[in-house]
């Protein structure tokens, strides 16, 4: 199999499956573009029996995506293996991923199935599959509690059935990488057809050692690693993507591999995915945290100034993290905003670069420097937003640590505008509790999150708000030089969503 390891991208399966993230099927999509530009080998685009939402998700990242190998998760069990082809039959690469647990424990209590029956079972999937498409994966879910004489024969029976790829999880995030090598080194002495398939990893990170299990996989044999944006997934999260790839290729003097991904893409990527789920990125999160790159202390700052190498591994432009410059202006016209959206990367239709670009005057009137950050947030704001049914027209605060807060606020929809007044604890309850009097206040403030997004004092402010109703969870974001304003259309954006999922929703049942 070569010196080669794919990068196989869960962000959009496993990573949608972190406790509050929901993504629509636009989203999904941005998602996997970026995701092809990032070159990764592997998209795993959705689980399709899990809602008709990630059905429809998996369907049009399949129809629209090029590139990528695109993977739809089933159980072991013919429907789900139905639909999961259903969903992904346009794909120019697509790929059935079918699992099953392994462990004892999962037998016993979850499937309540014989070790036999779950061969058995998962024989009959992967040639299921098979009839589908050529290329066939198969999991077996909690490899690493399982009985590695048990791996060995379920591995050898999914391969004589004609799975190409063969994947080991730590479901739980359990191993350590010394555990999970010998594991891998294990499965390749004695399944005797292992190296005519791929060998893939997926790894979770309840202590922390996903990144370098996986890594201690690779040194042993694997060739695939399984792996999300920001470290995304189930509980503590899967092995993080930039982590993975930056590691490969800082240290390609140790693992000496080859993987396709483009690293300039990364800082990109890893942003747009903070921004989509409303998952924020750890300041001090290694390869994409804000402080990746910032050397704090004189001494490291001396030695930087003399020599980069001295303190820095990587590069920023590595990672595609461009100086924080001044790149247009408020002179800047439609033609140079055009251009620079197409230097940056991004492919906007007509209105959204019109929409984007009357944001872009407003803001270069407000701020004297227009960096790229700035442009990123207006289109990440701008263009991956869902359509406004109520809409900030006008807003007033007065606030100080001796009055009560006030504020009055203006929102339009298609048939009316509406006028509000509340009082509260502070200026932004006040001006939540008067847009509660206008749109009903059915729904509870679950999160609240600000942050600048470039330095100086007149940065734009990012607002990030969650709000939640009948269990389920609609995220918001707010962008302005004004923080009130930010709070504000962030809290209108999560009424917005809240809106557009339940018309979608019943659109869909009608
Ligand atoms: O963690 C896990 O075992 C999984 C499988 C479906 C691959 O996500
Ligand atoms: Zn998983």
């Amino acid at each position: 199999m070569g010196d080669k390891v794919y990068i196989f991208d869960t962000t959009l399966r496993d990573g949608e499956q972190s406790p509050g993230v929901s993504l629509n099927k636009h989203e999904k999509l941005e998602i996997a573009k970026q995701l092809a530009r990032l070159k990764v080998d592997i998209i795993e685009a959705g689980f399709p029996i899990a809602s008709k939402g990630d059905f429809e998700g998996v369907m049009e990242i399949a129809k629209r995506v090029k590139g990528p190998v695109i993977a739809s998760l089933a159980r072991a069990n013919r429907k789900d293996i139905d639909v999961a082809w259903e969903a992904v039959r346009y794909s120019e690469h697509p790929r059935i991923h079918t699992f099953i647990a392994t462990s004892d424990i999962h037998m016993k209590y979850k499937l309540k199935m014989t070790p036999d029956q779950v061969v058995e079972r998962a024989v009959d999937a992967v040639k299921y599959a098979k009839k589908y498409t050529s290329d066939v994966e198969f999991s077996a879910e909690d490899a690493v509690r399982s009985d590695v004489k048990f791996l060995i024969r379920i591995f050898t029976e999914a391969i004589k059935a004609g799975a190409t790829v063969i994947n080991v999880p730590d479901t739980v995030g359990y191993t350590t990488p010394w555990e999970f090598g010998q594991l891998i080194k294990e499965l390749k002495e004695n399944i005797p057809d292992l190296d005519k398939v791929v060998v893939s990893v997926h790894c979770h990170n309840d202590l922390g050692m996903a990144v370098a299990n996986s890594l201690a996989a690779v040194n042993n044999g694997a060739n695939q690693i399984e792996c999300a944006v920001n470290g995304l997934g189930e509980r503590a999260g899967n092995a993080s993507l930039e982590e993975i790839v930056m590691a490969l290729n800082t240290r390609k003097d140790f693992f000496k591999k080859e993987c396709n991904v483009d690293t300039t893409q990364i800082y990109r990527t890893s942003r747009l995915v903070s921004t989509l789920t409303g998952m924020p990125i750890q300041p001090n999160k290694a390869v994409v945290g804000d402080n990746a790159f910032a050397h704090e202390s004189g001494i490291h700052q001396h030695g930087v100034l003399a020599e980069k190498s001295t303190y820095e591994i990587m590069t920023p432009e590595s990672i595609g993290l461009k100086t924080n410059k001044l790149v247009l202006g408020k002179h800047s016209g439609r033609h140079a905003f055009r251009k620079k959206l197409e230097e940056m990367g991004y492919t906007l239709t007509d209105d959204e670069i019109n929409i984007t670009f009357s944001r872009f005057k407003d803001l270069a009137d407000k701020k004297k420097e227009v960096t790229e950050r700035d442009i990123e947030a207006l289109v990440e704001h701008e263009v991956f937003s869902v359509p406004e049914v109520f809409k900030l027209e006008y807003l007033h605060v007065s606030s100080g640590n001796k009055i009560i807060p006030t504020a009055t606020v203006k929102i339009s929809n298609e048939e009316a505008l509406f006028e509000e007044a509340a009082c509260g604890d502070g200026p932004i309850d006040a001006v939540y509790k008067a847009i509660d009097k206008i749109t009903g206040n059915g729904y509870r403030l679950e999160e609240y999150s600000i942050k600048a997004v470039t330095g100086g004092k007149d940065a734009l402010g990012e607002v990030v708000v969650r709000i939640s109703k009948d269990g389920k969870h609609y995220l918001g974001r707010g962008l302005s030089t004004d923080i009130i304003e930010a709070s504000a259309k962030a809290y209108l954006a999560a009424i917005n969503r809240l809106y557009y999922q339940q018309v979608c929703k019943h659109r869909n049942s009608t």
